[in-house]
């Protein structure tokens, strides 16, 4: 179990860091990420490079027995370079550049930050390639994470030369983005930008591809560092650290050419959905490599300072969310960072050693759980065992929120909504494309699915047929890759599966000029609408619920009306539906199941798949997630809980039986899954 924080020993004076190594040791530190932003340290200009520092403090940490997680250190462009190459600064919408000041204002697509960043990196390598202390690589910083998109001319150029690679031609790329609309057919690839600023909507396969290009740019830079660290004759594993479900990466995509997964997580004290927010990134996460540990690269030890209102976390919940983080699959608990800076932006940002001292409840805390950690035995893998498959997809992410649908929505929390729900039961559950779906799963769910390539209704399509209870909709295989429809209406590739047609979309949404006043320069419109009453429409039958969102018009041809709506636009219509095939099942949802109907669907699909949670009743407030044969048990609440578990606490041996959890208490038990 790696335990340890980013580590910036250049923002202090050298005489403190033979103090923060005694610290370390005293809290089970066993590791940290070091120099993640030293690049202006380490090449203070152009022709001068200063190794001496790094190599003395990698050499203390190494000699404390302190493992090192070296930074590529390309995550903020030094002003001098800037200052020299204009070109490597990336720019907004509107073409403006933005500067150096803060960090990640370099263009990912810029040949000369490409450059001087391969330079660093190569140096950096053939220096510590093989020093016995660097344990793992870690690849810039959070790639992306303020740059979103980046429309300079660097990024127009290599846009370019993307498009060229992906349609060979101008003419394919005019059928692929449907160019005939509104007079936008290119003559040659010159004349193509990414979608900056316009007045109006703008072409949404053009912004789809745009989004993957930056997917693949930061992509880009990091085979371009790990390429270089091989080069150089390093063996260590290499990572880059992820962020969960950030919009604009495709980690599913990324996550074949990253070593060890790591990830960084800092949930929102303020969510009152939040122990159900992050169980969703920790299963995204591990679900990028099944069957492996992943590593929490970042977490606060308490507050950061990047909200508009930073409250502390309650006690004890640093160690159940670091509990979470474990029972879902992680082998490593670090922070950002280790000590806390005393200037910067940052100096308000939580750390393990505070500006306030060791007579803190973080530094006691952070120790206390250090200890515990180094305590446990070794922890079993995660196994690749989950039952039930959510289907998310970051291509259909970016399709499905496009401007110009029958209605906005909010993919990411519909998706969670589905996740918290098998959470609350227990169940375990992957998150993952639709072509990652097979016989592994009993019960597949893909809502909102709008995008399915080819390769996915595939991959759903056999799942079904060989025994698997699928779970497709509403608003789902509507368009190819290029969000275009399909000839043939919609719903053609999982039309015949379900044995369901499709007429019409009928958004929900509560009366127009409201939701406009009421959301106003406001996120989220779409999940308000959604808690709208007056945006629910009633379904009866074999199943009795509401639904959101929409209420869409389809033909139950080949398939059972498990549920019917009983008002609104599609009255009378199937509201929810199911055939059956073989010893399998396709369920078709015509609408979003609302909050409080949603856990009485999820149970019927769970039955039908055979599948139940891992204990019995759980409290409200409590979690079980399973690892293997690890079943961690966690109270989040604020009041005690009791908990009824088979099998034995891991760190006692003592029987689980019923016991009870203190608010924000936990335990790890060892229970065999049943039958295994
Ligand atoms: C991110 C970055 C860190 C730090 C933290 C603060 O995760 O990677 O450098 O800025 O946020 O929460």
């Amino acid at each position: 179990m790696l335990y340890g924080a980013d580590y910036n020993p250049d923002q202090w004076p050298e005489d403190v860091w033979p103090e923060d190594v005694a610290l370390m040791r005293e809290a089970g530190v066993t590791t940290v990420s070091l120099g993640i932003f030293s690049w202006s340290r380490l090449q203070p200009s152009a022709d001068t490079w200063d190794f001496a520092w790094l190599d003395r403090i990698i050499d203390l940490l190494h000699s404390g027995g302190i493992g090192v997680n070296l930074a590529t250190a390309t995550a903020s462009a030094p002003p001098w370079m800037t200052t020299a190459h204009p070109d490597i600064l990336a720019a907004d919408e509107n073409g403006s550049p933005y500067w150096h000041g803060s960090r990640q204002h370099h263009s990912p697509a810029s040949p000369t930050w490409r450059r001087l960043a391969v330079e660093l990196v190569r140096r950096l390598a053939e220096r510590y390639g093989d020093h016995p202390g660097v344990v793992m690589w870690h690849v810039d910083n959070e790639l992306g994470c303020h740059l979103n998109e980046d429309f300079s001319d660097a990024a127009r150029d290599a846009f370019r030369v993307w498009l060229e690679k992906r349609y060979g031609s101008v003419d394919a790329l005019n059928d692929a983005w449907g160019t005939a609309f509104w007079s936008q057919r290119y003559g040659s690839l010159d004349e193509v930008f990414p979608p900056r600023n316009a007045p109006f909507i703008r072409n949404p396969s053009q912004v789809l591809d745009y989004k993957r290009f930056m997917s693949d740019t930061w992509l880009d830079v990091f085979l371009d560092q790990k390429r270089i660290i091989r080069e150089a004759g390093a063996t260590q594993p290499i990572s880059t650290n992820m962020m969960g479900a950030f919009p604009p990466a495709d980690y599913a995509s990324w996550a074949p050419h990253i070593d060890v997964i790591t990830d960084d997580c800092y949930p929102d004290p303020l969510d009152p959905q939040r122990r159900f927010t992050t169980a969703f990134q920790r299963d995204l996460v591990r679900s990028l490599k099944r069957g492996t540990p992943w590593i929490l690269m970042e977490q606060a030890t308490d507050a950061v300072n990047w909200r508009p209102s930073n409250p502390s976390k309650m006690p004890g919940q640093l160690a159940a969310e670091t509990a979470q983080s474990i029972g879902r699959g992680a082998d490593g608990i670090m922070f950002f960072q280790w000590r806390q800076s005393r200037a910067g932006a940052e100096k308000f940002h939580s750390a393990m050693v505070p500006q306030a001292g060791r007579r803190t409840r973080t530094w006691k805390e952070t120790v206390a759980l250090g200890e515990r950690l180094s305590a446990l035995p070794e922890l079993p893998t995660p196994a690749d065992d989950a039952p039930v498959a959510l289907v998310f997809d970051w291509e259909n992410w970016w399709a499905v929120e496009g401007e110009g649908h029958p209605t906005r929505l909010d993919y990411l929390q519909l998706v969670r909504d589905w996740h918290a729900a098998l959470v609350r039961r227990g169940v375990m559950v992957d998150i993952v494309p639709p072509e990652k779906v097979d016989s592994r799963y009993r019960l597949a769910i893909a809502p909102f699915l709008y995008l399915l390539r080819s390769a996915g209704a595939a991959a759903l399509t056999s799942f079904v047929d060989a025994g698997g209870v699928l779970a497709a909709g509403p608003f789902t295989d509507i368009v190819d890759d290029n969000d275009r429809f399909r000839d043939g209406g919609f719903l053609t590739q999982l039309g015949p599966t379900l044995g369901v047609a499709f007429e019409d979309f009928r958004a929900l949404v509560p009366p127009a000029r409201e939701v406009v006043a009421e959301r106003a320069g406001e996120e989220g419109s779409a999940s308000a609408a959604r808690n709208d009453p007056r945006a629910h429409v009633a379904f009866d039958g074999r199943l009795r619920g509401s639904g959101t969102v929409v209420a869409e018009a389809v033909w139950a041809d080949d398939a059972e009306a498990v549920a019917t709506f009983t008002a609104g636009p599609s009255e009378g219509r199937p509201a929810i539906t199911r055939r059956a095939h073989g010893s399998g099942a396709a369920w078709y949802l015509a609408t979003m199941p609302a909050p409080d109907s949603l856990d009485g669907v999820l149970g019927a699909l769970l039955d039908d798949a055979g599948v139940a949670g891992e204990v019995g009743e759980i409290p409200a407030d409590v979690e079980v997630a399973r690892r293997g044969e690890l079943l961690t048990i966690i109270n989040h609440g604020t009041e005690p809980a009791t908990v009824t578990a088979p099998g034995a606490l891991l760190e006692s041996g003592e029987p689980f039986g019923t016991r009870s959890l203190d608010p924000q208490g936990f335990v790890f038990a060892l229970a065999p899954r049943e039958g295994a």
